[in-house]
């Protein structure tokens, strides 16, 4: 290559990352390695690599074992690592489990962590659960500095937040952190829209479920971060076993050259979409980082390379409104989950957020008659069109009778 794919556009990046290799091997398509066992004809070099896989390094030649390293996976690592600016990436085999591996690594340095709500609802769940034994305060956005202790070991946020699109300002979050790591679930913006890491996070988490993945076929998580904290999350990965399958790695680095372009048709038609809502009977109030108003720390070209494809609304007809709308939507899908190529819509509070402290779930601003949509690739009129009779319907359904 002429000039480092570092240097190049992140579309180029998007297509090339994590492939380098197999270029100079003279390999076009990613090969998929499904061994769960190597060879080790040389046992004292496989031993040598297992105690450096064991504390989190990687192989020093055979891989040995697929619960310590695969390099179908690791080369999809190098891709996001990449996209996102950092050192390294380790993926695990849910968002869920890279959160909870997270968590664990920052349990060594101290058994408090400091979080913003709303955030995912299975987060919070685990968070409020004292699974990990770690205890969680619960900050406004302006109160991460009251809220660090001595013994704080991470703040974790997420912006957009799920499902409010409530966006917070990076660069104030990791002020206020001072020396305390900052995790920042980056799952809603992508690497496309939004590189935590240039603003001074440490841990950049996805549940690549969603848009990495993009097609509703894999359940995968990554963390984008430097070398010291990918040496223990990976620790922490040989140990619980929260690895990635091979051929979700395979699918989700496949997926990896047309990120940019899904993410931005989305995007677009989201904004028609967000529009629209706005200006509907049936709606009280649109949450989308790109309407009028909606950003008013001015993050947009700041920190966000543009709103994104997800949005909330509340419906005048509260939760009886969203029952119809789920239940009358016919081109969308009404399914939990979103980043994929096709619409999803879906009730927070009863679904995604109904693990979640119902009075802080109130006072985060999931009400009941607040619902999430994911836009896909599909046609905006087409979409609207679906949405609009769904939401005509609930109208009638809720108008009060005389
Ligand atoms: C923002 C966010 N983070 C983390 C997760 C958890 O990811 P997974 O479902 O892949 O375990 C989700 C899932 O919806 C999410 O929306």
């Amino acid at each position: 290559m002429t000039r480092p794919l570092t240097s190049m556009s992140l579309e180029t990046q998007a297509v090339h990352a994590g492939r380098e290799v197999l270029h100079e091997q003279g390999i076009h398509a990613l090969p998929i390695d499904l061994s769960s066992t190597y060879p080790l004809h040389d046992l004292e070099e496989g031993g040598r690599s297992l105690e450096a896989m064991a504390m989190g390094g990687l192989p020093i030649g055979s891989p040995v074992y697929s619960r310590l390293y695969n390099p179908t996976v690791a080369r999809y690592e190098q891709a996001l690592a990449q996209l996102e600016g950092a050192e390294e990436a380790v993926a695990f085999g849910s968002g869920m489990a890279a959160v909870t591996s997270c968590l664990m690594a920052a349990k060594q340095r101290g058994n408090h962590v400091v979080a913003v709500r709303p955030i995912y609802g299975g987060t919070d769940h685990l968070l409020a659960s004292g699974l990990l034994g770690l205890e969680v305060t619960w900050a406004e956005a302006d109160g991460i500095a009251a809220a660090i202790r001595p013994d704080t070991a991470m703040v974790l946020v997420e912006t957009p937040a799920n499902p409010t699109l409530a966006l917070l300002d990076l660069e104030d979050v990791v002020r206020q952190a001072g020396q305390v790591p900052v995790l920042v679930d980056n799952t809603f913006a992508t690497p496309i829209l939004q590189n935590p890491i240039k603003h001074g996070a440490i841990l950049v988490l996805h549940s690549a479920t969603k848009f990495l993945g993009g097609h509703g076929d894999v359940l995968a998580g990554i963390v984008a971060t430097n070398n010291d904290w990918a040496t223990e999350l990976r620790k922490v990965r040989v140990i619980t076993g929260n690895v990635l399958h091979p051929l979700a790695a395979y699918l989700l680095h496949r997926g990896l050259p047309t990120l940019p372009l899904r993410v931005r048709a989305q995007q677009e038609g989201a904004k028609v979409l967000a529009e629209r809502l706005a200006q509907h009977p049936a709606v009280s109030m649109v949450h989308y980082p790109g309407l009028a108003g909606a950003d008013p720390k001015g993050l947009l070209g700041r920190q966000m390379k543009g709103p994104g494809s997800l949005m909330a609304f509340e419906l005048k007809g509260g939760f009886e409104a969203a029952v119809t709308v789920m239940s009358e939507v016919k081109l969308m899908t009404p399914a939990v989950s979103l980043g994929s190529v096709d619409t999803l819509i879906q009730h927070p509070a009863a679904l995604t957020h109904r693990v979640v402290n119902a009075e802080a779930r109130e006072h985060s601003g999931v009400s009941q008659s607040l619902m999430r949509l994911s836009v896909g690739l599909e046609s905006p009129e087409d979409l609207w069109a679906d949405l609009e009779q769904a939401l005509v319907k609930a109208m009638a359904q809720t108008a009060s009778p005389v």
